[in-house]
C-alpha cells in the first residue's frame, strides 16, 4: 500500500489541465454494453475506479483498450455473461450502473447488492423502482438484485424517481440506460440533473438514443430498436478541478486549473469569491490570484455551505471546503444534506490541530491560524483529497496513509501538484 508525505507551506503556483470526469466517464462506460457497436471515448481518465469498470465490463463479455492518446475504446459484441459479482461491486458502487444496460440489452440482470459505504447506507431502491415501473421483475436473491424483463421486453412507463433532498446520480443514469432501448416512451420526473448525467445522456444521444429534457428534471426517453456506436468526448472533472482550485485558494497562489467547465462549478465560485478568495474566471479555467490567505487582512472569511443536488454545492467537496475552513477567520457551518454521515476526514483534520465539531448532519468548523503536519489515514476518496489539501498548508510533514482511496478519483494526485510547486512524494508503506 501506498502513501503520500505531504511538506507543507509551499505556496502552489502554475497551471494544471482538467482530466475527465470519473463519475461520467463510469455510466458511460456500462452503457457500451447496450450496444454490440464500438465505443470510443475521448479524454477518458486514467483511475482505479476506472480500471476496476473494465474488469466488471470484461466479466460480461465487453472489450476496453486504451490506446496512447487516453481514448477508451469499449465494445460488446455479445454478452457473455448477466451477472456482476459481489468481488467488483463491493470495491466500487458505480459498478451497480450495469444493472440497467444488461437488463435492456439482454432482458435479465444479477448485480451485487453494494451493501453500505463508509460514509453511511447508500440505497438503490430508486433504481430498482425505476426498473419495475418499465415493467421487469426484480427481487433480491442472496445478496444479489435480480431483475427480469418480460418476454415482449421493458415498456416505457411514466415514473418520479425524485428522494426527498433531489434525485439520484446514478439511479437516473441507471433507469435511463433501460429505458433507451424499452417500447414506447418513458418519462422520468425528479431525474437528476448533474453534468454526469447529461454526458451520459448525449453519449446515448450519439449512439442513436432518443432522449428529450437532458440537465431539467424531466426527461423523456422514446425507446429505439437498437442502438450503434459512437465517439464521444467525456467532459472534465469539475470535482477534481473544483479541488485544485481549493489548493490555489488555501496555499496562495496563482494557480490555473485549465481545461474545466466554471459553469459546472458556478456555487463553489461564489462560495469562493464570498470567502474573498481572489479568483479570475474564463471561458474554460479558473485561476486563483496570488495572496497572503495567513495574513489578518486577506485571511479567507468563514462561509457555510449546504451540501445539493446539482447546481448546489458539490457533497463530493465538502471535505476539501472544511480543509479551506480550517483556515478561514471565524466560524463557519457545514451541513451535508446529501449523505449526512460523510465526516470521516472531520476527526483526521482534528489531528492536524483543525477546531472541527460535528453536530448531527453539520459541522462547526472554527478556523484556525496553523495547522500541523501529522501522520493521517485517507478513509475515503474525497476525504483523502481534503487531508491532502490540509497537508499542503500545515506546518511541517503530512503523511497520508491508505492512498489507493485518493487514486480512485485523482490521476496521480502527486504528479499534478509537484509541478505547481508543492512537495509531495508516494512511498511504500
Ligand atoms: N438515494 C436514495 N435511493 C436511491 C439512490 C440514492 O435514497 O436509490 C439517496 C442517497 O442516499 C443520497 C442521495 O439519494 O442521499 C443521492 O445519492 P445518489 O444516488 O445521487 O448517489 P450515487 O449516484 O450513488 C453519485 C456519485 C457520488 C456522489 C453522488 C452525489 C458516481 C459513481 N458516484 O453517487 O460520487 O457523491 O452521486 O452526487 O457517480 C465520489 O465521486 O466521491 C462519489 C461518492
Amino acid at each position: 500500500m501506498d502513501k503520500l508525505i505531504v511538506e507543507g507551506r509551499h505556496r502552489l503556483t502554475g497551471e494544471v489541465p482538467t482530466a475527465g470526469s470519473k463519475n461520467a466517464v463510469l455510466p458511460i462506460l456500462a452503457a457500451s454494453l447496450l450496444t454490440s457497436r464500438p465505443l470510443t471515448l475521448h479524454n477518458a481518465p486514467q483511475l482505479s475506479d476506472v480500471e476496476t469498470m473494465r474488469r466488471v465490463l470484461a466479466e460480461l463479455g465487453c472489450e476496453t483498450s486504451r490506446d496512447d492518446h487516453g481514448t477508451l475504446h469499449a465494445h460488446t459484441p455479445e454478452l457473455h455473461a448477466t451477472r456482476a459479482g459481489w468481488e467488483h461491486v463491493r470495491k466500487m458502487r458505480g459498478s451497480v450502473c450495469v444493472l440497467g444496460p444488461l437488463l435492456a440489452r439482454s432482458g435479465r440482470a444479477e448485480v451485487s447488492l453494494p451493501g453500505g459505504c463508509v460514509f453511511g447506507v447508500r440505497p438503490i431502491d430508486l433504481h430498482l423502482k425505476g426498473f419495475r415501473a418499465l415493467g421487469a421483475d426484480v427481487r433480491i436473491e442472496s445478496g444479489y438484485v435480480v431483475a427480469e424483463a418480460p418476454k415482449d421486453g421493458l415498456r416505457g412507463a411514466e415514473m418520479f424517481l425524485g428522494t426527498a433532498f433531489g434525485s439520484s446520480v446514478l439511479g437516473t443514469a441507471n433507469v435511463m440506460m433501460a429505458a433507451v432501448l424499452a417500447k414506447g416512451r418513458t418519462v422520468i420526473h425528479g431525474a437528476a440533473c448533474e453534468p454526469e448525467v447529461v454526458d451520459l445522456g448525449r453519449c446515448l444521444r450519439a449512439m442513436g438514443a432518443n432522449i428529450e429534457g437532458l440537465g431539467s428534471p424531466r426527461l423523456i426517453i422514446e425507446g429505439v430498436e437498437e442502438l450503434g456506436g459512437a465517439e464521444h468526448t467525456v467532459i472534465p472533472d469539475r470535482i477534481e478541478a473544483g479541488t485544485y482550485v481549493i489548493a490555489g485558494a488555501m496555499t496562495g497562489g496563482r494557480v490555473r486549473v485549465s481545461g474545466c467547465r466554471p459553469a459546472h462549478l458556478s456555487v463553489l465560485i461564489e462560495r469562493l469569491r464570498e470567502a474573498q478568495v481572489p479568483l479570475e474566471v474564463g471561458e474554460d479555467w479558473i485561476e486563483t490570484q496570488a495572496y497572503e490567505p495567513r495574513s489578518a487582512a486577506e485571511r479567507p472569511r468563514a462561509t457555510d455551505v449546504t451540501t445539493h443536488v446539482f447546481p448546489g454545492f458539490p457533497t463530493d467537496l465538502q471535505a476539501q471546503w472544511m480543509s479551506l475552513m480550517t483556515m478561514a477567520d471565524g466560524i463557519s457551518i457545514i451541513t451535508e444534506r446529501i449523505y449526512p454521515d460523510r465526516y470521516m476526514h472531520l476527526a483526521e483534520l482534528a489531528r492536524m490541530g483543525a477546531e472541527v465539531r460535528r453536530e448531527g448532519s453539520m459541522a462547526i468548523v472554527r478556523g484556525t491560524e496553523r495547522l500541523s503536519g501529522a501522520p493521517v489515514t485517507a478513509s475515503d476518496l474525497r476525504a483523502s483529497a481534503a487531508l491532502v489539501l490540509a497537508g499542503l498548508v500545515a506546518e511541517g510533514e503530512t503523511e497520508i496513509h491508505r492512498v489507493y482511496h485518493i487514486d480512485r478519483g485523482y490521476e496521480r494526485i502527486e504528479e499534478r501538484l509537484a509541478p505547481l510547486g508543492a512537495v509531495i512524494r508516494r512511498e511504500q508503506e
